[in-house]
């Protein structure tokens, strides 16, 4: 797994400084190139010698950091980096990345990196069952990093606790678990992702949407670039943040997101349809905020269809492209889902049951049915929406494949 990899090691100050030497060993020994970052507490355990004799490579501490040669090293490190991996990861440490702090070369290195991150911490138990650390421990994970568990057992101060620097061979045992790189089955390829509810105006402070949150969209935007694909996100307004390096278009209209996807499928290799788009709109919108008069007890809104985009899509559609759609349904989901796949000549469309208030829209969840062209089912278990997003991914990259 390690082979050819580039890790950064980032070692913080911690009595198990010293056990980050047989780390190091066991990630070259598993085929990676390894370099280290050492804090400044950390230099006060272990020195840069030591790491830079067993890695071969420069050591950047606080004191090497800056040099006259123009070179700005924390970011050519953080570029070089495949995954950063942070052991032992003091209280400090954590609460610096924790929250976004770049005041020594090892959070700014960390703040640079954009490969997976892994933080293995090693603290006083109380340190760590600290609300701080646990705070600063749940904001890593919802960043996507990785936190393992310190180990149990007895501490420097003399008492059992957990807070242990797990013992080296465990740590890369339990990272070989982890599926840490993405395989890059969509490098090169271009991919339209679209996302949330669309909004229909009824009048200038009105509109008509659904209670899409966005997320499966985001979360596909999300995989389709760890897998190497070049991503458009076409977004309605959603309470998300992008993933960073994609392509986004904001809309809010289902003519807008029509106009959007017609204009860049021709360049595309594949177009994923996560938006929950509006079946209909109303016939007029109002230029003037519609009042309420001594009248009209009742109100009556006149809706006309709005146009299918994946039936559109599908006109155009040349044999090397795929397309993707979901299919939302509360009833007879697989009987429905059968039916958008070859109604709107889809090559693979994820089916999912909204009627369940656990999965589905606005849930972190999902459960869906792929379905695909060539008749082939499977369901997933319910899971995240990331989880269900990657497998997407593999099924979109395979099916590329065949075209
Ligand atoms: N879709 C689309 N254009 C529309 C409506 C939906 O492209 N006007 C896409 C959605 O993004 C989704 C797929 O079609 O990928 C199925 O959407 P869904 O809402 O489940 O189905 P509908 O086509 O709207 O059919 P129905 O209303 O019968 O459920």
């Amino acid at each position: 797994m390690f082979e050819g990899k580039h890790v950064t090691l980032t070692i913080s100050g911690s009595v198990a400084a010293y056990k980050a030497a047989t780390l190091a060993r066991s990630l070259q020994r598993a085929g990676a190139t390894v370099r280290v970052v050492l804090t400044a507490a950390a230099a006060r355990f272990v020195t840069p010698a030591t790491f830079a004799a067993l890695t071969k490579q420069p050591v950047l501490t606080d004191t090497t950091w800056w040099h006259d040669d123009g070179q700005i090293a924390h970011v050519e490190l953080a570029d070089w980096t495949d995954l950063a991996i942070a052991a032992p990861a003091s209280a400090n440490l954590m609460a610096q990345f924790a929250n976004g702090l770049a005041n020594d070369v090892a959070s700014a290195t960390w703040l640079a990196t954009a490969a997976p991150k892994v933080v293995v911490p090693a603290m006083n138990s109380h340190m760590w069952q600290a609300a701080a650390t646990q705070r600063n421990r749940q904001r890593l994970l919802d960043d996507g990093v990785t936190v393992l568990q310190p180990a149990t057992g007895a501490l420097a101060e003399g008492y059992a606790g957990t807070g242990r620097f797990p013992e080296p061979a465990d740590i890369v045992r339990q990272l070989e678990q982890l599926e840490l790189f993405t395989p890059q089955t969509l490098r090169g390829k271009s991919v339209i992702v679209t996302a949330g509810g669309t909004r229909e105006r009824l009048d200038p402070v009105r509109f008509l949407t659904n209670d899409s949150s966005g997320k499966m969209g985001y979360a596909v935007a999300a995989a389709a670039q760890a897998a190497g694909a070049t991503v458009t996100l076409i977004t309605a307004p959603t309470r998300l943040t992008p993933p960073a390096g994609v392509t986004v278009v904001p809309i809010q209209s289902t003519a807008e997101l029509a106009e959007a996807v017609l204009t860049r499928f021709p360049q595309a290799d594949a177009l994923v349809m996560a938006a929950a788009v509006a079946d209909f709109q109303p016939l007029t919108a109002a230029d003037q905020k519609i009042k309420k008069t001594k009248d009209n007890d009742e109100l009556i809104l006149k809706l006309k269809k709005t146009p299918d985009i994946l039936a559109e899509v599908a006109k155009v559609k040349r044999t090397n492209q795929v397309t993707v759609g979901f299919a939302a349904e509360t009833q007879n989901l697989l009987a429905n889902a059968q039916r958008k796949l070859q109604s709107k000549s889809l090559d693979l469309l994820a089916a999912n049951d909204v009627s369940r208030a656990d999965i589905g829209f606005n849930s972190d969840d999902n459960q869906v049915t792929f379905i695909q062209a060539d008749g082939s089912r499977d369901q997933t278990p319910k899971t995240s929406k990331q989880m269900i997003a990657t497998a997407l991914v593999a099924r979109l990259a395979a099916i590329l494949e065949t075209k």
